[in-house]
Parts: C-alpha cells; structure tokens; sequence
C-alpha cells in the first residue's frame, strides 16, 4: 500500500466512523422526537378528556343553575300569590265574562287565561270604543290574530295588564259533550265577530264596521251562507265528474261524455287566473225587507257580501279540453246551462254564455285571499266562481259540473227561492214560477258602512242665512254591481234626500267599466248636515244611493222592491247617527 492508499484509506475509515457515529445520532434524535410527540399526543388526549369532563361539569351545574333559577321564578310567584290575601287573583268562568257584554254591567274580555275589564279603556282605545265591544264577553285571541298590531308590540299587551281583573278558572269550566249522532259536529270554528244568524246550517255575516277596513275581506270574516253541513273532503283524491248533459239527445251524443279530473290537474296543466270578486247573496238586507213585511229566509243585515281574490282554472279552458265545447260549438250541439253540483247535495246552473264568454272569468277555484287552500267553510278544496253574479251559482265543495240543454232542477233555480215577485203578491197563489227567470246577475247596490256621529259643538252660522246653522260629518261605506258593471258615481244625503253630495270613489275605482267584478269603495268627510233645528240626542240618517256604468240606480226606498222571498233589496241604504253637543 502506498502512503497515499493509507492516507486515503485512513480518512475513509474515519469519515465511514464519523458516517455510522453521525447516523446513530441522527436515529437516536428521531426516537426522541418520537418519543416527545407521542408523550405530547398523549397529554393532548388527556387535556381534552380533561376539557370534556369539565365542559360536561359546567353543563350540569348551568342545568341545575337553570332548574334552581326556574324554581326560584316559581318559588317566588308561588310565594308572592301567597302573600296575597286569598281574594286577591278572583277566579272567573267563561259564563261570568260572557255576561258582562254591555257598559251597562261593565265589559269584560278574556285572553290566555286572564280576565280583563275593559270598561274604562273603551274610549281610549286607538281602533275605536265599537271594535273594541265588538269582543265584549268574548276572547280577544281571535281578533288580535286578525289585527296583528297589537301582538307584534308590546303596546297593547301593557295596556291589556293594566286593566286584569282576574283569572279564568278553566276547572269549573264545562264539559263540551259531542254529540255523535249530529250532522253538524264537523263544522269549522267560525269568527266570534261573525254575527250569527242559525249556527246549523252555519248562516252568518260581519259586522260593517270591520267589513270596510279591508279591500279583501280577510277569509275568517268572510260570509259564511251554508245549506248543509260543511262536507268532510280530502283535496288530496278530491275528483270532481264533467258530464255533458242527457245522453238520448241527439246532438249531445257528439261531446265526449264524461271526464273524471283531480285538483292536481287542474293546477299543474291549466294556467292559473287570478280573479278578485265580490260575492252576495242574494238575500243580502232582507233584514230591512221584513221591517216592511216578514218575507221568507234568513233575515240579512248589509254583510251578506265580501270580496276575496281567487285563483284557480278558467272554467272555460277546462269545458274545451275535457268536453270539447267552445264558442263555435254550443248552440249546434244544443248547450244551453252548466250545472254545478256542490258534496252538500246542493245545485245551481249559469248560462252556458257566462261560462264561455272571455271576457266572463268564471273559475273552478282553488285558492283563496293567497292562501294556497280555500277554507272549508267556502268550499274546500274546490268551488266555482260565477264573477258579477248571485251568491248562489258560486257552488262549493264542487263535486260535478254538467252540461244541459235546461237549467238545473230543485229550488235554486226551478223553485221560488231565487225569484223576485212583484211586491204585490205575499203568497205564490195565482203566480206562473216557471214564466220567471231565476236571478243570475245583481242589481246595484251600496251601503255606508261607517259615519260619525254629527257634533253640534263644530257647527257654524251661514254666511247666507245667520238663522241657518250647519256642521259637517263624514262617511265610507261600498258599492257593487252585479254583471261587472263598474260603479261610476256614489251620492250620499243627510236630509232623507232633499239634496245629495258626490263621495270619493277609492279602492275599486279603477276597475274596468264591464269588468268591475268587485266593490268599489267610497268616502265623503265634507258632509253637510243642517244643525239648525238638531239637539244633543237627535239621530240623523246618512243615505247613500250609487250609478253603475249602464246608470242603473237604486230604488229609493224599500216599499217598491218588496218580494215574497225578500231578495234583492237595493233600495237606498240609511245609516243612523247621533247628534253630540
Ligand atoms: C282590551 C283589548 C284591546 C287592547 C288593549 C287594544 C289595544 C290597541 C292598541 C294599543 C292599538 C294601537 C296599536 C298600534 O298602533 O301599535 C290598537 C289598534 C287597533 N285595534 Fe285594538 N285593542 C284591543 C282590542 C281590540 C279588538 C277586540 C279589536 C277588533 C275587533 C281591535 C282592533 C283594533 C284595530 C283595527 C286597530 C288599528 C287601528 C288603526 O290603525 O286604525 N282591538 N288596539
């Protein structure tokens, strides 16, 4: 070996030593790093349990702080009532707060459980002293949900603690036996503000004070005018038959005969129209009719009349996709009415002109007010709507539709029930009621359905006559035609009709003229009223009177109009008023 072979081969082993004592180095550091990364994971893993148990401890003991904060609460209500002399929380039944419904022996209310005495905030309170005894006796519940303000504040809530009297003691309470065996026993809970006129069949109407707030009649304050008891019906496999009228005739063995259609169908392959309608029945103000002379049915005050906006199909699209009729055809193929058939056995027909004509907007409806379901007290799930037309032909709960060369059969179309007689004839002696066409359109019709009281304390001396004294007062009320005749014009009196002013047409107004399917609503606040001769506790009448746009007006006064089955009554509609200092 050369020098330079044994240099090289010294440095190689020392660099080869220096290489394996480097490695072990290196190994023994990773081991160790090895070793503190497990001994950090393992304290990790023992923080968090330790994290956990403690985070599990606080829950418990915010738990236990919870329930004891909760018993103190309890604890502490428990400890104040005991306090209390035993008389102090009165405990009152239902029937106590239903007596009190008059000032005369103080108004009370309930809500959630606690009895109010309202008396003294009637005057006071901001939606008026009558809204508010419209609740008298009753739960306020119902109201608040209509009129959401006073729950979506805290407003009303304070005023209401302020005036508790008491708590309603629901043991004492009455049970609610059902009757099994009544056909009734299904019907919805209706509105404590609808006035009842018969409770089985449900006829009922609201008061006119809370008729004129709102354009759309909210669905709970709607009329309700039933026959039956309100059927029990499934939307869901709701089918609904299209037949097409008497099979031996001739020309209708042409049609497609029968068709059987669901509420899905209707809403997913036909184009969903939009009608916003009034409807009346045509008993609406028999009430002033009787006062004359008790004719027959249900004793109507004004609210037999709402509006709502519907949707659902054209009826005129679904008569051409599921029978084949249309414009063209009809008359050759000899259809003359379509009839409605309602689940509650009941049937009326229009003229087949109506259910075709575009421009008639007859729906088969399925909603109602934008909710995506009518409510069953107005025909759930489907109805018909016959826009400008009497309450009646606006069939419920319908179940077939029918085209016929004849009107339907039974009372409310062949029978007297909706035709008007002369005001002659008290008994249908003597009368050809077949002769007489049943009612289809309405008549014109308005109604003040607020004025205020005349107050002498504003009066003043005439620049013309210093003896004349005069003060003004204002009113709103609606009006309607049926036909889709738009209201053109409203005149409203304070002295029986010697002199009329013209109101404000507002919601309505801009309705098409031959469309107007509707109400129009009206306001005057200028309305004169001569107070010379007036003293405190006089009453005056406010008149209204309206002109369609074929300037049909109404009957001055009731007497003319009078009928048999007191339908129609159109006559001039008074609204009486105090006169204050
Ligand atoms: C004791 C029971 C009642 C109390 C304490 C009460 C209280 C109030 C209060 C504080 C307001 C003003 C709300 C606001 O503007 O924030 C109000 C407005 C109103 N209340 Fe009541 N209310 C009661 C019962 C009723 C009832 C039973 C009705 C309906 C029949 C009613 C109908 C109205 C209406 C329509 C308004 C709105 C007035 C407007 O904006 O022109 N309230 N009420």
């Amino acid at each position: 070996m050369s020098v330079l072979e044994a240099i090289s081969a010294a440095i190689g082993s020392f660099a080869i030593g220096s290489l394996a004592a480097y490695l072990i180095e290196q190994q023994e550091e990773e081991e160790e790093q090895q070793q503190q990364q497990q001994q950090q994971q393992l304290e990790q893993e023992l923080e968090m349990k330790e994290k956990q148990r403690k985070e599990e401890e606080r829950n418990k003991k915010n738990n236990a702080n919870e329930k004891s904060k909760w018993r103190i609460f309890k604890e502490a209500k428990a400890e104040a009532a005991a306090a209390l002399p035993p008389e102090a929380v009165k405990m009152y039944t239902r029937q106590d707060v239903a007596e009190h419904d008059t000032i005369d022996k103080r108004v009370w209310v309930s809500y959630k459980e606690n009895v109010y005495d309202v008396t003294d905030f009637l005057d006071n309170h901001p939606g008026g002293r009558d809204l508010l005894l419209l609740a008298a006796g009753k739960d306020i519940e119902p109201f608040w949900r209509l009129y959401q303000a006073h729950v979506n504040s805290d407003v009303a809530m304070e005023m209401l603690k302020t005036l508790k009297i008491g708590e309603l003691d629901l043991e004492k309470e009455p049970k609610v036996e059902i009757d099994e065996s009544d056909p009734y026993k299904n019907d919805p809970e209706r509105h404590p503000a609808l006035k009842r006129h018969s409770a089985k069949p449900a006829n009922m109407e609201p008061p006119l004070s809370l008729l004129r707030r709102e354009y759309l009649t909210p669905s709970a304050l709607w009329f309700v005018r039933n026959h039956s008891p309100v059927p029990i019906i499934d939307g869901a496999t709701h089918e609904i038959t299209i037949v097409s009228g008497e099979q031996n005739h001739e020309n209708l063995n042409l049609l497609r005969t029968k068709a059987v259609i669901n509420l899905e169908h209707l809403k997913k392959d036909f184009e969903k129209k939009m009608v916003v309608a009034t409807v009346q029945c045509g008993g609406n103000r028999r009430g002033g009719l009787d006062l004359i002379k008790k004719s027959s049915g249900t004793g109507w005050g004004e609210g037999a009349i709402s509006t709502a906006k519907f949707a659902g199909a054209s009826l005129r699209d679904v008569l051409e996709v599921h029978a084949g009729i249309n414009l063209h055809n009809y008359e050759r193929l000899g259809i003359k009415h379509v009839i409605f058939y309602g689940a509650d056995d009941m049937r009326a027909s229009i003229p087949i002109e109506k259910a075709l004509s575009p421009f008639g907007d007859v729906l088969l409806a399925y909603e109602m007010n934008d909710c995506d379901e009518l409510p069953r007290d107005h025909g759930y799930p489907l109805r018909v709507i016959v826009p400008g037309h009497v309450g009646v032909r606006n069939v419920k709960w319908l179940s077939k539709i029918k085209l016929c060369s004849e009107e339907a059969d039974g009372p409310w179309n062949r029978g007297i029930a909706y035709k008007g007689f002369g005001p002659g004839y008290s008994s249908v002696e003597g009368l050809n009621i077949d002769s007489v066409p049943t009612m289809q359109e309405m008549p014109i019709q308005s109604v003040v359905a607020e004025a205020e009281n005349v107050s002498l304390s504003l009066a003043t001396t005439s620049e013309k006559d210093e003896k004349k004294r005069t003060v003004q007062t204002s009113a709103k009320g609606f009006a309607w035609s049926g036909g889709g005749r738009a209201i053109i014009r409203v005149d409203v009196s304070a002295n029986n009709g010697l002199t009329w002013q013209t109101a404000t047409l507002k919601e309505g107004s801009d309705q098409p003229l031959s469309k107007a399917w509707a109400w129009t609503f009206w306001e005057i606040d200028d309305l004169e009223v001569d107070a010379t001769h007036l003293k405190p506790g006089d009453e005056i009448k406010v008149l209204v009177k309206a002109t369609d746009a074929s300037y049909n007006a109404q009957p001055e006064n009731p007497e003319s109009i009078w009928n048999l089955r007191g339908l129609n009554n159109n006559s001039w509609h008074a609204f009486t008023v105090k006169v204050e200092e």
